[in-house]
């Protein structure tokens, strides 16, 4: 028996095209100056949603609801993805790193063995973002790899991190810097010689993704590897409070920095003999990293120096690359993802999005794979990000070109499935400018119309419009009764990061029967809930072990 052959739909039919659209960082919030979505013109939105309740409802995009640790813990692209492609809820990075901590399991692992080798004569170095943000990393999770590291034997350890306002709010990097040298002072009262050795601002040093621009890994790596950066400085605090001093400074574009010391040396170059661990669990942002410690053969840019170093990763990054091949905690085992049973059942798709979100259409849709299942039936395209533009200069993005991709991949017929990815309510929203993300968000609700209320029209297709978690419809910090937060400077605190709101999703096109609408069952829906619907637009019933589908034909 094919166990990848999914059972027909008893009552709805095969062979309708399906647009599956994603809007990134577009959450449901009440009405506020500071929701871009409200205030922006959404005319396409606004009409999905006179379909409620049949046609339009909420699904959680956060927390528990798609395998973060708590519900504490705002959504985010990976894990929303992860979500929607495979229909199931996967305890994610943040909680499998969470548990191996605290059981202590992490310095038992292959991978914590493999660097531990180096630990007697060489430097362990940890790299990555400086936050609570619970995103990419977590600073508690920094302190207790610290702390075990130290008493499973490292002797000199050296920090290379990263600035975020990103997840967390722009200059909280001031106090975590404080916090982490803290601890390290603590260490080196324990003999432990322990020192922060470089930083830099996350979207300017290092965290790049999907091969956006090499630029950034380099400037990571000339600092961290090679002990070279632009910036010279005692400490780190120094460091982070002198580059914040310029007004166009912020923790997300911070320049590199190193650490030297009285000599004008840098005190932590990486060199033959040290081990190496990036200590985000999140991929996207460290798999270029990854590949500059690990690749022999590499051409990315000049390493200059190539150290003979013993590399782990927090999580493996990407299980087809098998990338990086030593790694502390093993990653979620995403298998059996909605993409793969479709191609199995000769479903054809074409997914697209612009550089900054192509893979999470793709490898996070995917279950963190990368490629295709089957070539023969699938087309990833990206359009190429703008490099060095900030997203709030250019807040339109690539929306209208990833919708004229996606229309004509529909026009085409080649395809059963158009999936994309709508960038701008949360990579304008990260910026943090208000006026700038309206603009973007009305640019994301054109690219929908053009991309479904028109094209799936014309071929009698169906459309699903939901979204990945909340970021534009809330700009602003606030306190418990929701009122923005005003900073020492007489401002409103502004709110980069994303959110813990519902999303909607939004059903119709004309091949829907009418008579397909939202059950009432299950209110407490989520992400993972989605993949089994659009299984069931496919004319399939999902597997057994999905999530249930949000919808139900009614009998008339
Ligand atoms: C980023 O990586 O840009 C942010 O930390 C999270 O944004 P995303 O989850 O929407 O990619
Ligand atoms: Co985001």
């Amino acid at each position: 028996r094919n166990l990848w052959k999914l059972e027909d739909h008893p009552k709805l039919p095969k062979g309708k095209p399906v647009a599956v659209v994603v809007l990134d960082g577009w959450g449901e919030a009440s009405p506020d100056p500071y929701n871009c979505i409200h205030v922006a013109d959404t005319p396409t939105m606004d009409s999905l949603k006179k379909g409620a309740p049949e046609k339009w409802r909420l699904i959680k995009a956060h927390g528990t609801a798609v395998g973060l640790p708590s519900d504490d813990d705002m959504g985010n692209s990976e894990v929303g993805h992860n979500a929607l492609g495979a229909g199931r809820i996967y305890a994610q990075g943040a909680k499998l790193v969470d548990l191996a901590l605290a059981s202590g399991k992490i310095y038992e692992g292959e991978g914590f063995k493999y660097i531990q080798e180096c630990f007697k004569n060489g430097t362990l170095h940890l790299i990555g973002l400086l936050s609570d943000g619970g995103v990419h990393s977590r600073l508690d999770q920094l302190q207790l790899l610290l702390k075990g590291s130290a008493e499973h034997g490292a002797k000199r350890i050296r920090i290379h991190f990263l600035t975020d306002g990103r997840d967390v709010v722009d200059g909280s990097s001031v106090g975590f810097v404080e916090t982490l040298e803290n601890d390290l002072r603590q260490l080196r009262e324990k003999g432990v010689d322990a020192q922060i050795a470089s930083g830099g601002g996350r979207m300017y040093v290092t965290m790049d993704r999907y091969e956006n621009d090499w630029d950034v890994v380099k400037r990571g790596w000339d600092a961290q590897v090679l002990g070279e950066a632009p910036y010279k400085f005692k400490s780190a605090i120094e460091a982070v409070k002198k580059l914040r001093e310029d007004p166009k400074a912020n923790d997300q574009y911070l320049p590199p920095f190193v650490i030297v010391d009285e000599n004008g040396k840098p005190v932590g170059p990486i060199v033959d003999g040290d081990a190496v661990v990036t200590f985000n669990f999140r991929a996207d942002r460290m798999v270029m990293l990854a590949k500059a410690l690990e690749y022999e053969d590499f051409d990315k840019f000049d390493r200059v120096r190539f150290p003979k170093i013993r590399y782990a990763g927090m999580l493996q990054y990407d299980g087809e690359l098998k990338l990086p091949s030593h790694f502390l905690v093993s990653p979620p085992e995403i298998q059996r993802t909605s993409g793969e049973y479709l191609v199995h059942n000769s479903i054809r798709t074409f997914a697209c999005s612009e550089t900054v979100k192509f893979g999470h259409v793709t490898f996070f849709w995917n279950g963190n794979r990368s490629g295709y299942f089957n070539p023969e039936l699938e087309e990833y395209v990206e359009i190429p990000s703008d490099i060095g533009i900030p997203f709030n200069v250019q807040p339109k993005m690539k929306a209208l070109e990833i919708a004229e991709k996606a229309r004509d991949a529909i026009l085409s017929r080649k395809y059963d499935q158009v999936r994309v990815n709508i960038p701008n309510g949360d990579m304008v929203g990260h910026t943090g400018d208000v006026k700038a993300t309206i603009i973007g968000c009305k640019a994301a609700d054109e690219a929908v119309k053009q991309t479904i209320l028109d094209t799936v029209e014309q071929v009698g297709g169906i459309y699903v419009v939901t979204a990945d978690h909340g970021n534009a419809e809330d700009m602003a910090k606030r306190n418990k009764s929701g009122q923005p937060l005003v900073g020492k400077d007489g401002n409103v605190q502004i709110l980069t990061s994303h959110t813990l709101r519902p999303v909607p999703i939004a059903i119709g096109g004309p091949g829907l029967l009418p008579s397909v609408r939202f059950r009432k069952d299950i209110q407490e829906a989520g992400l993972a809930n989605v993949a089994a619907t659009v299984m069931n637009f496919h004319g399939f019933e999902a597997p057994s072990d999905y999530e249930p589908t949000l919808i139900e034909v009614a009998d008339n």
